[in-house]
C-alpha cells in the first residue's frame, strides 16, 4: 500500500498570532498550501492584503485585530475562532534601539517584551488547551528563537528578548508535559536570524553564518506548518533548531 503524504493540512483549522509579519504570513500561505480548511489570522497590524490573496485561494479566512500582551483578547480571539485544530503563535517584538545598562526607561520595555512575547503565548494557550482537550487533541506551535537557544547572534539584541525566548522554550517543555496527556501536544522552533521586519536593521555579516546567508521566512513556515500536521504526530515538547547550522546544540 502507498504511503499516504502525512503533511498535510487538508480541511484543518489553524489559528496564527503575528500573522501579519513576515515569519506568521508566511506560516499562513504554507497552510494554505498544505490545504488548511480555515485560518484565524490574528495580529495589531493590518492584514488585508493577506486576507485576500488567501481568500482568492479558497481558504476560509477569518482575522482579528488583538494585543496578545492582553489576556482578554486572547480569550476573545480563541472564543470567535471556534473549533480549531492548529495553533502557531508568531507575534512578538524585539526592540533594538534602548541601552539597558544605562537608561532608566529600559525596565518598562523589558516588562512589555515580556508581556508580548512570554505571557502573549501564555494567554493564548490558556485559552487553547481546554478546548483542544475538550475535542480530544490537537497542536501548539510557540516560535522560539536560536537567542533563547546561545544568548543571541547580534550584539544590538537587548537581554529583555533573550530571556524572553529562553522563557517561551521553558513553556514549551512545562506546557508540553501537562498538555500531551490530554492529546495535545505542544512544540516550538527556534529559528536562527530570518529576513523580516524584524531584523531589517540589523547587521548580518554573511561571512558569519555556515550557509552564507540568514534564512527567510518561508524556511520557518514549512516546518511550522509540518508541526501542524498529522506527520508530527509523535512530537511533543520538541524544540526545532532553523538555524542554518548557525547553532547546533
Ligand atoms: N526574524 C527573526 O530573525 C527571528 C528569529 C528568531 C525568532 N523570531 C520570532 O519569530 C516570530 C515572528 O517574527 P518575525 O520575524 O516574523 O517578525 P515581524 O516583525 O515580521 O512579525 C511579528 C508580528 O507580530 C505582531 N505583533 C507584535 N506585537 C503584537 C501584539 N502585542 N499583539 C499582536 N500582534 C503583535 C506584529 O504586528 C507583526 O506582524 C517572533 O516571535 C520573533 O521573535 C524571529
Amino acid at each position: 500500500m502507498p504511503l499516504k503524504n502525512a503533511i498535510d493540512l487538508t480541511g484543518r483549522r489553524i489559528l496564527l498570532t503575528g500573522a501579519a509579519g513576515g515569519i506568521g504570513a508566511a506560516t499562513a500561505r504554507a497552510c494554505a498550501a498544505l490545504g488548511a480548511a480555515k485560518l484565524v489570522l490574528a495580529d495589531n497590524g493590518p492584514m488585508d492584503d493577506l486576507c485576500d490573496e488567501l481568500r482568492d485561494q479558497g481558504v476560509d479566512i477569518s482575522p482579528h485585530q488583538c494585543d496578545v500582551s492582553r489576556r482578554q483578547d486572547n480569550a476573545d480571539l480563541v472564543a470567535a475562532a471556534g473549533d480549531i485544530d492548529a495553533a502557531v503563535a508568531c507575534a512578538g517584538i524585539c526592540p533594538l534601539e534602548e541601552d539597558w545598562a544605562d537608561d532608566p526607561e529600559w525596565d518598562q520595555v523589558f516588562h512589555r517584551v515580556m508581556d508580548v512575547n512570554l505571557l502573549g503565548p501564555i494567554h493564548l494557550v490558556r485559552e487553547l488547551l481546554p478546548r483542544m482537550a475538550a475535542r480530544g487533541g490537537g497542536q501548539i506551535v510557540l516560535i522560539g528563537s536560536i537567542g533563547g537557544r546561545m544568548g543571541g547572534t547580534s550584539p544590538i539584541v537587548q537581554p529583555h528578548y533573550i530571556a524572553s525566548k529562553g522563557g517561551v522554550h521553558a513553556l514549551i517543555w512545562w506546557l508540553a508535559q501537562r498538555a500531551a496527556p490530554q492529546g495535545v501536544l505542544v512544540n516550538g522552533i527556534a529559528p536562527g536570524p530570518i529576513a523580516t521586519t524584524m531584523t531589517a536593521t540589523t547587521p548580518y555579516p554573511k561571512d558569519r553564518y555556515p550557509l552564507g546567508r540568514i534564512g527567510e521566512p518561508e524556511e520557518i513556515a514549512w516546518p511550522a506548518a509540518f508541526l501542524c500536521s498529522p506527520a508530527a504526530s509523535y512530537f511533543s515538547g520538541s524544540i526545532l533548531d532553523v538555524n542554518g547550522g548557525l547553532f547546533v546544540g
